[in-house]
């Protein structure tokens, strides 16, 4: 098969490294990719926005299979494109339509979604500019902190976690005067719920579905879980607390509604779903949905699946994903993010790399990282994801940290506590 896979981070780095080792894998290219999925497959040079540019560059190259990595394509609907066009309605597309993607397109959709089907979740409040004060009582019955969320796409930046109510209620107006532009022209106000959080990834032909690997990420910057939050500095699969009896309330309660929800809805969905949960107590809550895989939990997850990703995909495109299997590695996988200096506030680029040959018995997934001049360069915020595996997050995590340490680059950080609370 040929297959096109878009993005540039991490996760895709991820998945193309496990699409590659398919042997039904004729051809890969990835769209734009990085300096490191240029090991696994040829990066093309194509902007995920430009529709136009993606098909024609798919039927020049007669691509069987079109992965979707970042939900932003998703959002904007480049299924549909894809199906509404009789050139390309026959290549199939992993990620859901337009329809089947404001699961994480819109916070007031998902969170709706989650209702109609007894899903369990925070309890909510949506509000837009006409009733502002019907929003601002809800938050009077809530206790504190409060949490305000745009329903739109904000880049990750659209949740805030407040403490004095009348900061809530000031950030609740300049929310919906358009702090994050039209994304938060609506906002959810949610209860705030006190557990531990964990991913759970579920793949799905929109009737059957196999549940990967869960993982737990790591989102603050600073070490104890502090600071900032950040796109992720780093995973752990297996989760230990995510035991057979919580996995199989989350089946019942989350998944299957889910998925049967999508059924009765006539939502068009094939592709990953992306479960970020809450444990509180012992019982499992839904805090958000993704239409789309984790970074940095893919650089773990990834690792985790024994099975052939190609043949699972397949399944996902031709209605019989039942008929695959999926077996699991039993090892525990852990991802150290290297990170710019600054990250993730302002932070310097182009940052030659060295050591990257050093590395022994881990895998360095590229996050933001480009070839200049035959140089490898930093691009971004979030560089290098350190896999490895090991008989326990100790093991696995001592490999990725001693491999961590032969990376250099100006001004690098990683969190050496990743896993600290498992
Ligand atoms: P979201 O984009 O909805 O995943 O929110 C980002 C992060 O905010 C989550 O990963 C949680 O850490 C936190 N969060 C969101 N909603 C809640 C909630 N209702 N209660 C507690 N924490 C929350
Ligand atoms: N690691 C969280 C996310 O991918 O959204």
């Amino acid at each position: 098969m040929k297959i096109l896979l878009l993005g540039s981070g991490g996760r895709e780095h991820a998945l193309a490294w496990k699409i590659a080792q398919s042997p039904k894998t004729e051809r890969l290219f990835i769209a734009p990719g990085n300096a490191g999925t240029s090991g696994v497959g040829i990066n093309v040079p194509l902007a995920l926005d430009d529709f136009a540019a993606v098909r024609d560059f798919a039927l020049k190259e007669q691509i069987d299979m079109l992965v979707v990595g970042p939900e932003d394509p998703l959002v904007k609907g480049i299924s549909d494109y894809f199906a509404s066009d009789p050139l390309t309605a026959g290549i199939p597309v992993i990620g859901p339509s337009k329809s089947g993607a404001r699961l994480e397109g819109s916070k007031d959709f998902s969170k709706a979604f989650m209702l109609r089907h007894n899903i369990p979740t925070a309890g909510y409040f949506s509000v837009t500019a006409e009733n502002v004060q019907a929003g601002l009582d809800f938050m009077k019955t809530l206790r504190p902190p409060y949490v305000l969320k745009a329903d739109g796409l904000a880049a990750g930046k659209g949740v805030l976690i407040i403490q004095e109510m009348e900061e809530a209620q000031n950030e609740l107006r300049a929310m919906l005067d358009g702090k994050f532009g039209a994304a938060s022209k609506t906002v959810v106000i949610e209860e705030f719920l006190s557990g531990i959080e964990c991913s759970v990834f579920v793949l799905t032909d929109g009737r059957q579905y196999k549940i990967l690997p869960e993982a737990k990420d790591y989102k603050r910057i600073g070490e104890g879980d502090t600071g900032l939050n950040t796109g992720g500095m780093g995973s752990v699969s297996p989760v230990p607390f995510a035991d057979k009896l919580f996995m199989q309330k989350v089946e019942e309660r989350i998944i299957r509604p889910t998925i049967e929800g999508l059924q009765k809805e006539n939502i068009d969905y094939k592709g990953f779903i992306f479960f970020g949960l809450i444990k509180v107590g012992q019982e499992p809550y839904l805090i958000e949905y993704n239409v789309r895989m984790g970074d940095p939990e893919t650089e773990t997850v990834m690792l985790r699946i024994k099975s052939d990703l190609v043949d699972l995909l397949e399944g996902v495109a031709q209605g019989n994903l039942d008929e695959k299997e999926l077996e699991f590695d039993p090892r525990t996988a852990v991802a150290v993010m290297l990170v710019s200096g600054g990250y993730p506030g302002a932070y310097e680029k182009g940052k030659e790399i060295t050591g990257l040959d050093k590395v022994k018995e881990s895998i360095v997934f590229h996050a933001g990282t480009q070839t200049q001049d035959g140089k490898i360069l930093s691009s971004g915020g979030r560089v290098l994801a350190v896999s490895s595996y090991g008989k326990n997050i100790a093991e696995a995590l001592s490999l990725s940290f001693d491999n961590a340490r032969k990376i250099h680059f100006e001004n690098s950080y990683f969190r050496s506590d990743i896993g600290f609370d498992l």
